[in-house]
């Protein structure tokens, strides 16, 4: 999938192996993590909608991505409920607010940054998906495959929004907000989460 190499070149470490260890040993927690994730990327977008008003393409792109995300909601809450797994509150990964901390506060750099992070997060689930994949039951494995193609697009509809709505080249700025995703993938993590670091203590 030509995708998956431009998303893995366009991240700068693979996930490690110890991650996929403690993911493969809590598919449980993972699923709950993951039903999260894909409310979270729903509602990310409307509040986009909501704010930029008058970005006729990102309306177009993030409603649509919304639904999708939603629709992954949905895939995940039946998964739990054939499984028995009852869903509940988790405290969130530090991805998101730790990448979120490089985001500039004037317009439209805001705006730009909040793609950028957007490409980013969108990046690491298309890539774990591929790396569990091989790892899981028959229906998990397949579930999460189809996935990684809808992420990989909306990987790609972060990007070109960013790069439309900026007045320069965004180089720069992924290349900040890939050192910064590299750390946060690399480092220890006291928590177990779908986007976590090096789970400490499972
Ligand atoms: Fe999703
Ligand atoms: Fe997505």
């Amino acid at each position: 999938m030509k995708q998956l190499l431009e998303i893995k070149n366009f991240l700068l470490c693979d996930t490690p192996q110890e991650w996929v260890d403690v993911a493969i040993q809590n598919i449980n927690l993972l699923l709950i993590d993951h039903a999260h994730c894909e409310k979270k990327a729903a509602s990310t977008a409307m509040s986009l909608i909501y704010r930029y008003v008058d970005r006729s393409e990102l309306l177009r792109k993030l409603s649509q991505l919304a639904r999708e995300e939603l629709l992954h909601f949905e895939q995940v809450l039946d998964i739990m409920r054939d499984r028995k797994i009852e869903y509940r509150h988790l405290t969130p990964s530090r991805y998101a607010s730790g990448l979120r901390t490089l985001v500039r506060t004037h317009e439209p750099a805001r705006l730009v940054d909040i793609l950028i992070v957007g490409a980013f997060v969108e990046a690491r689930s298309c890539e774990r998906f591929d790396k569990l994949a091989p790892y899981l039951d028959e229906e998990l494995a397949k579930f999460y495959r189809s996935l990684l193609r809808s992420e990989g697009r909306h990987y790609e509809d972060y990007l070109r929004l960013a790069e439309l709505y900026s007045d320069s080249l965004i180089d720069d700025r992924i290349k900040s907000f890939a050192e910064k995703e590299r750390e946060l993938i690399l480092s220890k993590d006291g928590e177990f989460r779908f986007h976590s670091g090096i789970p400490e203590k499972f």
